[in-house]
């Protein structure tokens, strides 16, 4: 089971993801976790250059790319092997990031997007995906108090967030069997409580 976590930078995905690995492994349930850009020694490079706030001069295409090349190498060295393997990966952002945030947010063609998207995951979706939603103003005001790690995508416009929230919804209504709506904005355990509670079900739990 491929599990991916969405939502705008502050609404609490990397917590979750932590509370859920624990919970499942708890069940006994072999859990691998990841997050996007990196998960790999060539990933958690190309992390840090896009995570830089001193490349402000990066251009669309080469921000593309990069993501891309970080999930490329996901997949083939993470996702696929551990899938074959029987484990439970958790992915704290996946493709539909992509299509979110250089989509949507950027402004770049979807339908190209799509076809790249294909090509480097081999096709491959999850077969659940978690959207924390939270407002943008919210998010903003959790990052700034959390101390969370800043990156590019924080010195964006608050409307830049707002259109990455509303591509996030236009996802979501394209493929509903897929996405689960979770509010953000309850606390951090009635949070873990309602992805529990999902999972549980996805995955016929007892207990
Ligand atoms: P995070 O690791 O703190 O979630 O930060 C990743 C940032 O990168 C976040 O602002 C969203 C952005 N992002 C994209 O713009 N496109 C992508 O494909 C991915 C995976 C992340």
């Amino acid at each position: 089971m491929f599990i991916s976590f969405e939502g705008l930078d502050g609404s609490g995905k990397t917590t979750q993801v932590q509370r859920l690995a624990v919970w499942l492994r708890t069940h006994g349930w072999d859990v691998l976790t990841l997050r996007e850009p990196g998960g790999t020694r060539l990933g958690d490079a190309i992390r840090a250059i896009l995570h830089d706030q001193t490349y402000a001069e990066m251009d669309v295409w080469a921000e593309l790319m990069l993501y891309c090349a970080s999930r490329a190498q996901l997949v083939a060295e993470q996702v696929r092997p551990h899938l074959q393997n029987g484990s439970v990966i958790l992915s704290d952002r996946f493709a539909d990031s992509t299509l979110a945030y250089q989509g949507y947010g950027r402004g770049l063609d979807l339908g190209f997007l799509r076809t790249l998207l294909h090509a480097i995951t081999h096709g491959l979706q999850p077969d659940l995906t978690l959207y924390l939603d939270i407002d943008p103003e919210r998010a903003l005001a959790r990052r700034r108090s959390s101390g969370e790690e800043v990156n590019r995508m924080d010195a964006e416009s608050i409307e830049f967030h707002r259109r990455v929230r509303a591509g996030y919804h236009q996802l979501i209504a394209e493929q509903p069997d897929r996405w689960v709506v979770i509010d953000a904005s309850a606390s951090p355990d009635q949070v873990a409580a309602h992805i529990q509670a999902v999972v549980k079900a996805r995955l016929n739990l007892s207990g």
